[in-house]
């Protein structure tokens, strides 16, 4: 019966890791998959991981089962992380959490549950959205949408746009927004669109999914959660999905959750067991390692210093790298304005090249990136930033012509 079926086109972000591997030009540059590098490249262990990995190794006494919500340490402290404690005190037992295997089992778990509790829901994507959000709602058999978020030509949100198709999504209707540094556009909303939203939710009655995989990267820990924490202090429901994969560069190690906000602390209990049996019917139970190691670091007051250390030269690394390349792109030559990127939040900005320019930038530069356009910042380093813009100049320049 396999016969009836068809290869499938590659993964539009993860298939430029091989391919990138296996280029053989020394000038080759990797601005594809969102994995944070370092000046030399690398991809490296943060230093309080390395260190609670060698705690939780030498603690550990069992490998029993954990359960499907995971370890409820790990998702107080995931929690805590993203809401705050006034917040996860006022919300009470109105919030659930369960761990989860990356945003991504996060991202799954709450789409059935959304169809769960209702099948008929559609759920509205920023317009453009990372690849894989259509993929992991719809596996749900959810109704997709897109909303208008980003200009291309003037590099900025088109936050009218949005609220206005937004105006006609109705109780019963989900609306997925980034929490910050938004994949794949860099543009993020502030704090004046936040209460826009947040009034249009609570006129309209649709439901807010808020997907966070960057906490941290863009302003700070603290900064970068303030429009989920403004949503979540003031709306009967929310879905939160975080991950731990960034922040805390546990990419492998599949490490997330899902929060849930219900009505009443009685219909969060319903949710609660939902979630767990739909858990538990995927995957049964989240990977332990990746958690354990977070639970680990936050609950240490050394670790956590030293993980909120390590996130700000992160941060201030990317912001500076952000700044590095406007001014090598001018430096170059190039007439165009690039100053949008020094203004865009994370790792990742459009660089406005057309699908067409950034295949040349693959097979004739050996420059590797997402044929939106989209740039892992994180990928330039000092070494290779002056042939990525000299390659920028010569690709406009010829297409000029
Ligand atoms: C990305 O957007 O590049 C990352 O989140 C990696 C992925 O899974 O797509």
């Amino acid at each position: 019966m396999f016969e009836s079926l068809r290869a499938l086109p590659p993964d539009p972000i993860l298939a430029l890791t091989p391919a990138f591997r296996a280029d053989p030009n020394p000038d080759k540059i990797d601005l594809g998959a969102g994995v944070y590098k370092d000046e030399q490249g690398n991809t490296p262990v943060m230093r309080a991981v390395k260190r609670a990995e060698e705690r939780v190794l030498a603690g550990q006494r069992s490998k029993a089962y954990v359960g499907p919500a995971g370890a409820p340490g790990f998702n107080d402290a995931i929690a805590r992380l993203a809401f705050g404690d006034t917040l996860i005190g006022s919300l009470g037992e109105r919030r659930v959490t369960l761990q989860t295997p990356g945003g991504c089992g996060g991202l799954r778990l709450a789409a059935e549950f959304l169809a769960r509790a209702n099948p008929d829901a559609t759920v509205w994507l920023s317009d453009p959205t990372w690849p894989n959000h259509g993929p992991l709602l719809g596996a749900a058999r959810l109704k997709i949408e897109s909303y208008p978020y980003y200009d291309f030509d003037a590099h900025a949100v088109r936050f009218d746009a949005m609220l206005d198709c937004l105006s006609s999504a109705a109780a019963g209707d989900v609306v997925l927004l980034h929490g910050c540094c938004h994949n794949p556009c860099g543009g993020d909303l502030d704090p004046s669109q936040w209460r826009a939203l947040r009034d249009l939710a609570l006129a309209r009655g649709f439901t807010v999914l808020i997907d966070m995989a960057y906490q941290g990267l863009g302003d700070g820990i603290e900064a970068d959660v303030a429009g989920v924490r403004l949503l979540a202090e003031s709306l009967p429901e929310l879905l939160l999905v975080t991950s731990c994969s960034k922040n805390f560069g546990l990419y492998r190690e599949r490490t997330g959750a899902l929060s849930v906000i219900c009505a009443s602390s009685g219909v969060a209990k319903a949710a609660a067991s939902q979630l767990a049996a739909t858990a538990r019917a995927n995957w049964s139970m989240p990977p332990d390692h990746g958690a354990a190691v977070v639970q680990a670091i936050m609950e240490d007051a050394d670790l956590r210093a030293d993980w909120e250390r390590e996130l700000g030269e992160v941060r201030g690394r990317i912001n500076g790298l952000r700044a590095d390349l406007v001014a090598a792109l001018r430096g170059a030559g190039l007439a165009r304005d690039f100053s949008f990127i020094e203004r865009e939040k994370g790792m990742f900005s459009f660089l406005g090249v057309t699908p067409d320019q950034a295949e040349t930038l693959i097979r004739k530069y050996s420059i590797y990136l997402v044929k939106s356009g989209r740039i892992n910042i994180a990928g330039i380093n000092r070494t290779n930033i002056n042939y990525l813009a000299n390659s920028l100049a010569e690709l406009f320049k010829e297409s000029e012509h």
